[in-house]
């Protein structure tokens, strides 16, 4: 049995610029702007979500299959997700572009100037999940992640037609999609992942109301920041499960992606969606207290010791056995 996480794979470039954007635009000669700032540090962080999630379900033990698309310059960066317990193996590799890049600078006052560049992403239309489904065996579950949208449909459209049980995070492509793109990748998913606001964005972009919705899919995990996470199923009770408070919030980045890989993980020991819930919360924690989303370590005294004092010895007795972390 496997697990495969499809999704964006991508560097962040972030730089700092000491002084004001502002004090650089002359506001009558817009039209010729051209303007370059002396940055202070550059700083390149590993990302994308499907990366993230992968690394998450790496440091757990498991060894999640990374589906997506990258450029040539995906060497350094596979080899770190492999060191995490990653299959890089059914990344596809483009010939002409590079791995996705968001490239950022902040002024002194915060203000921001960014592009994004999805380069090889785009190529992720052009996989197939069976070759590795052969390759990797059937997956217990496949999780589609934002990531080129025709990819996601594709990948989506598959899982349907192959009776994949297929998990439906689309998160960051909610804001973009209408209706008609949003629709098919949520429709039969085992799974719908969002935070409150990409909840309400879904109901508004498909025009189903939240019953519609459940009856759609079998659960809807929202999560809801430093307050926990609701888990929804039709005719069903609600479940609602706290957060773990965090030690010292320093970045939020990619939290949701920690959780997922939690929560994914719990269901591939054979957990129910309590404990799932209480496992991605435990990881997701430890993303606000980093800077970056894959620089958090593991260690299985402490993780476990956290465990017992928000959620008790009996989520540590589920959990132990199948645990297996980087560190001791
Ligand atoms: N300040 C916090 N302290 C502890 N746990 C947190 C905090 N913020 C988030 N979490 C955990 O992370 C989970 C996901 O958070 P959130 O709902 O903010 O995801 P998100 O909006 O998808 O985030 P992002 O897209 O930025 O990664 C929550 O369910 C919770 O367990
Ligand atoms: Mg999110």
């Amino acid at each position: 049995m496997s697990l495969l996480v499809a999704g964006s794979i991508a560097t962040d470039h972030l730089m700092s610029f000491p002084g004001r954007f502002a004090d650089s635009l002359v506001v009558d000669q817009l039209d010729k702007l051209s303007v370059s700032f002396l940055v202070e540090d550059l700083e390149v962080r590993r990302g994308g979500c499907a990366a993230n999630i992968c690394f998450g379900l790496g440091n757990l033990g498991l060894r999640p299959v990374l589906v997506g698309a990258v450029g040539e310059d995906f060497a350094e960066y596979r080899s770190w997700l492999e060191r995490h317990n990653v299959d890089c193996d059914s990344v596809h590799v483009s010939e002409t572009r590079h791995t996705a890049r968001f490239v950022c600078t902040n002024d002194s006052s915060m203000a921001q100037i960014a592009s994004f560049y999805a380069g090889a992403m785009s190529e992720s239309r052009e996989i197939e999940l069976k070759p590795i489904v052969d390759r990797v065996g059937e997956p217990d579950y496949v999780i589609i992640g934002p990531d080129d949208p025709q990819g996601m449909l594709r990948h989506t459209d598959e899982c349907r037609q192959r009776g994949y049980r297929f998990l439906a995070d689309p998160s960051q492509q909610l804001a973009f999609g209408d209706g008609d793109l949003i629709r098919p990748l949520i429709d039969g998913a085992e799974i719908l992942f969002s935070n409150e606001y990409e909840a309400s964005l879904i109901t508004q972009k498909t025009g189903w109301s939240a019953d519609e919705v459940l009856s759609r899919v079998g659960t809807w995990v929202v999560t809801l920041g430093p307050q926990g996470v609701r888990i929804d199923r039709a005719g069903e009770e609600s479940i609602l499960v706290a957060a773990v408070p965090e030690i010292e919030k320093v970045e939020p980045t990619g939290v949701g992606d920690a959780f997922r890989a939690g929560f994914l993980a719990a269901l591939s020991w054979g957990l129910g969606h309590e404990r799932a819930a209480q496992l991605g919360c435990l990881l997701a924690v430890y993303v606000v207290e980093q800077v970056g989303t894959q620089e958090y370590q593991i260690a299985r005294g402490a993780f476990l010791a956290r465990c017992a004092a928000t959620y008790g010895d009996a989520a540590v007795a589920d959990f132990e056995p199948h645990l297996k972390t980087i560190r001791p």
